[in-house]
């Protein structure tokens, strides 16, 4: 199939269409039916199994809305746009690395000065000088003219600036990874492209913190893996994920582990390994914060479609937000540390010499006070010598700002690859091959014919299912046939069929979605 063919399948199927059709459309946003919102809950409960069970991490669910500073220290306000060009004819405007080959690859000054030799696609127009346009949807906090604020473009900020509080919660242990699913919000330029380009979507991101010099190594499962590679210098040939880091193909061996587990889990959604590779950015192409990055691509009928980014991003959001709020985002190296003597307060003879006041002293009495600090004490200043002291002694760790990589999942362009990807025709036969975690119910109930009460009886398997909690599909709109099809269309694993002999022996057919055989089974072992 191709796009315009999933899409008007997706559309007819009750996966997803455009949002606020009625209404015109919006580009940009979608609308997922009964049929999405099941493929994309089983897609995430797949990407949990691998991510968030396989590397243990902790979950948050963080605000879609963040105040300014977080973003002026992320360096989205200042950082985070797309190149504009305007039609100086017909002021229609464009997304400049979209006019240019080599999209995303390019220097920005390189960029523009290609655009300036192209004219508009829609009137032949000359183009205004391209200027940076902020991707970032900004709103406005509270009341009159309140305080700006910005829907996130990425769930990752939500996890840093949780840092702090997520490493108590690990008690204060590194490695540590958090992982978070939720929507992003990017104002896109001009997206034309359903689920592949939007400007409301769901991310499945996970950060994993660490020492820098205690990266943690590659798990035994994924060291021998082999992926299909494009570095950016060189090709690498058929070598385990290991090898490529040994080689320095792979700059990091955390990189590398989710490299091997993302070829995992994509390879698990049903789409084939010969459609699949991990592509190097270039300098020009790497996001503000990355210093390594690699996209597992997916091969469409559209070309080549990022459904994940693997980032190293150092340092840089820890340090920018510990920075900006001047809360500790270090953590302390273990094994080092030096020796400091350092002054307590005496809290005995405070509360003897101040009684009632003892406990305003101590409040006055900030970290580092020290023999000769003057403090109020009612109205009067006092300032306190030895005798309200001890002297001890303390090892203070050394602190840094850990680094972490990130692998960041786009859930609607996965979903939208995985339904091209495992589409399969025979004829005039087709069906979405996906493998049995993804099958958005786990069977079709359907009488052989609405009548002679092979309907009730059918109806009746059903509801029992859903009250025991399995989720089943009943139709009985149109002929057996037809309703294979329709089954068949949304990849649902298997179809029950209740015929004549099921009211007799209390048996039913079970028929294979991929290979259309069937099995006559007792009802009770159905489920
Ligand atoms: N957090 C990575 C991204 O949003 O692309």
């Amino acid at each position: 199939m191709n796009f315009q063919e999933v899409m008007a399948l997706a559309k007819r199927r009750g996966i997803l269409q455009p949002a606020y059709e009625p209404y015109g459309g919006v580009a940009g946003f979608l609308d997922y039916g009964p049929v999405g919102v099941r493929l994309r809950r089983k897609i995430t409960e797949l990407w949990r199994k691998h991510f968030v069970l396989g590397f243990g991490a902790l979950e948050i669910d963080s605000a879609l809305i963040g105040p300014e500073p977080l973003f002026r220290a992320s360096g989205h306000l200042s950082e985070f746009d797309d190149l504009l060009v305007e039609c100086l004819e017909c002021n229609k405007l464009y997304r400049a690395d979209l006019l240019v080959e080599g999209e995303g690859t390019l220097d920005r000054r390189i960029l523009a000065d290609a655009v300036a030799g192209k004219k508009c696609e829609s009137c032949g127009g000359k183009f205004d000088v391209p200027r940076p346009f902020n991707l970032m949807f900004s709103t406005s906090l509270g009341a009159g003219r309140g305080t700006p604020g910005y829907l996130r473009p990425e769930t990752a900020q939500g996890i840093f600036q949780a840092f702090p509080w997520l490493l108590r919660q690990n008690r204060g242990k590194l490695p540590l990874a958090a992982a978070q699913v939720g929507r992003a919000f990017r104002n896109e330029i001009a997206p034309r492209q359903g689920p592949l380009r939007l400007r409301e979507f769901t991310q499945l991101e996970l950060e994993h913190f660490f020492l820098p010099g205690a990266e943690p190594e590659i798990p035994k499962r994924l060291a021998k893996m082999e992926v299909r590679l494009v570095p950016v210098n060189g090709s690498a040939g058929t070598e385990t994920i290991a090898d490529l880091v040994k080689e320095d193909v792979i700059g990091s061996s955390l990189v590398a582990s989710y490299i091997a587990c993302a070829w995992k889990f994509i390879t698990a959604c049903g789409v084939p390994a010969g459609k699949l590779r991990f592509r190097q950015h270039g300098k020009h192409e790497m996001a503000h914060y990355s210093s390594e990055c690699w996209d597992g691509e997916v091969e469409t009928s559209t070309g080549w479609v990022e459904v994940v980014g693997i980032a190293h991003r150092s340092d840089y959001d820890l340090k920018a937000h510990g920075k900006a709020s001047s809360r500790e985002f270090r953590a302390p190296v273990p094994g080092t540390g030096k020796k400091i003597n350092t002054w307590l307060p005496d809290k005995g003879a405070i509360g003897q010499k101040f009684k009632s006041e003892a406990a305003s002293v101590l409040e006055q009495l900030v970290e580092g006070a020290a023999p000769g600090v003057e403090v109020g004490v009612s109205g009067t200043t006092h300032a306190l010598g030895r005798e309200y002291f001890r002297r001890v002694s303390a090892t203070e760790p050394e602190m840094i700002y850990p680094h972490v990589v990130e692998p960041s999942f786009g859930l609607d362009r996965l979903l939208y690859c995985i339904l091209e990807t495992t589409w399969r025709s025979e004829g005039d036969r087709g069906w979405l091959a996906l493998p049995e975690m993804l099958s958005p119910y786990y069977m079709l109930i359907a009488p052989l014919m609405a009548r002679d009460g092979l309907d009730e009886k059918a109806r009746e398997i059903h509801a029992a299912a859903m009250f025991d909690g399995v989720d089943v599909f009943y139709d009985e709109k149109g002929s057996i046939g037809r309703r294979y099809a329709r089954a068949d269309e949304i990849g649902i694993s298997r179809a029950c069929t209740v015929d004549y002999q099921t009211l007799e022996d209390k048996t039913v057919t079970i028929r294979d979605r991929d290979s259309t055989e069937q099995q006559r089974v007792s009802i009770d072992s159905i489920f």
